[in-house]
């Protein structure tokens, strides 16, 4: 199976000394009576501060991440105060375009849930069809739960989660696959979140299809397409993470690049800002590979010239993609 477990970097990638990677969560120390108590015991709102920090633009995704964890933090306090009632039902649904951020966002909302001992782990499985539906008859089961029981204590992430659906196909093991989800999200959701993603249409025409996935999913979380300004600054964040940056004209360069790729088939948000990236340090390496006998200082090295940019060509033809 070519199921992905991301490992949460817990501390490393969150500012807060307080909470050191195996620290448990908070939420078992007794007696947390204020939303602030909460926030601080568990950490969560490093977590946050720490999402709308990293990602731009998304503002209605980070809005609503925002209301679920004001739910959680509540939903405790009413524990406290002997007001529970059931545990609330935190199954959800992404949609959006590739390269919108659903699986980044993924990650954090599994740091958000653990810190708020919704989950035991936080860990996120990713999985596709695939990981979960056998071949032949009889082979289904064994690979769903087997899924199943590698996601517990975190967050398991079904991409394209429709494909699980055939109705074309009347004896799909799809439908096989849908039905133990189901069973154990209703009687497993005290220890295992399900996220489906996947483009909107499809979802609603699965949702529509599969009214008992529809009434499990408690949250359904929009992701927008990023505009041009903030596919530049998601460039200008990649490139400072990986110590590069844009030498003079680079930056206005690879902002018409933007506006040209935009338009054309197979544009993947953000996916495809990464992508252009890589293939424009593969361009400069070659440009400095090529002089063999110049010193190369650490801006040589790290600076991505306007020639890099328009190299490719997307400049050279408005219908080829590259
Ligand atoms: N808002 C954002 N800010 C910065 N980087 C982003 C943002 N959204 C996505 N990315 C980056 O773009 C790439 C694709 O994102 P991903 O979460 O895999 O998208 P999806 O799962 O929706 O296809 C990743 O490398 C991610 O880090
Ligand atoms: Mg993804």
């Amino acid at each position: 199976m070519n199921a992905q477990l991301y490992n949460i970097p817990g501390a490393t990638a969150v500012a807060a000394p307080a909470a050191p990677a195996a620290a448990p969560p908070a939420p078992a120390s007794p007696g947390p009576v204020t939303v602030g108590e909460v926030l601080a015991q568990s950490q969560v709102e490093a977590v946050m501060d720490e999402l709308d920090r990293d990602l731009i633009g998304l503002a209605p995704v980070k809005a609503r991440i925002r209301d679920i964890a004001a739910l959680l933090v509540i939903a405790r306090l009413r524990e406290q105060l002997g007001l529970a009632s059931a545990k609330p039902s935190l199954h959800m649904c992404f949609s959006g375009n590739p390269g919108t951020g659903k699986t980044t966002v993924a990650l954090r909302m599994a740091q958000i849930l653990y810190r708020l001992g919704y989950v035991r782990k936080g860990h996120v499985v990713s999985v596709t069809r695939d990981d979960l539906v056998g071949q032949y008859i009889g082979h289904t089961a064994p690979k769903t739960k087997e899924v199943l029981k590698k996601a517990m204590g975190g967050v398991l992430f079904i991409d394209e989660a429709y494909y699980l659906y055939r109705p074309e196909n009347e004896r799909d093991y799809g439908q096989e696959a849908i039905e133990i989800l189901l069973q154990v999200m209703e009687n497993q959701r005290d220890d295992l979140v399900v996220i489906l993603a996947g483009y909107k249409d499809r979802m609603d025409t699965f949702f529509q299809s599969n009214p008992g996935m529809s009434s499990r999913i408690a949250h359904h979380l929009d992701f927008p397409d990023y505009s041009g300004a903030e596919l530049l600054q998601i460039a200008d964040r990649m490139l400072t993470d990986s110590h590069y940056r844009f030498g003079p004209g680079a930056r206005e360069a690879f902002d018409e690049y933007l506006q040209r790729r935009l338009t054309q088939p197979h544009f993947a948000n953000a996916r495809s800002v990464r992508n252009a990236l890589d293939r424009m340090r593969l361009r400069q390496a070659s440009r400095l590979f090529a002089d063999r006998d110049r010193p190369l200082t650490a801006d040589d090295l790290s600076t991505l010239a306007e020639s890099d940019i328009r190299a490719s060509r997307v400049f050279a033809s408005p219908s080829t993609t590259a």
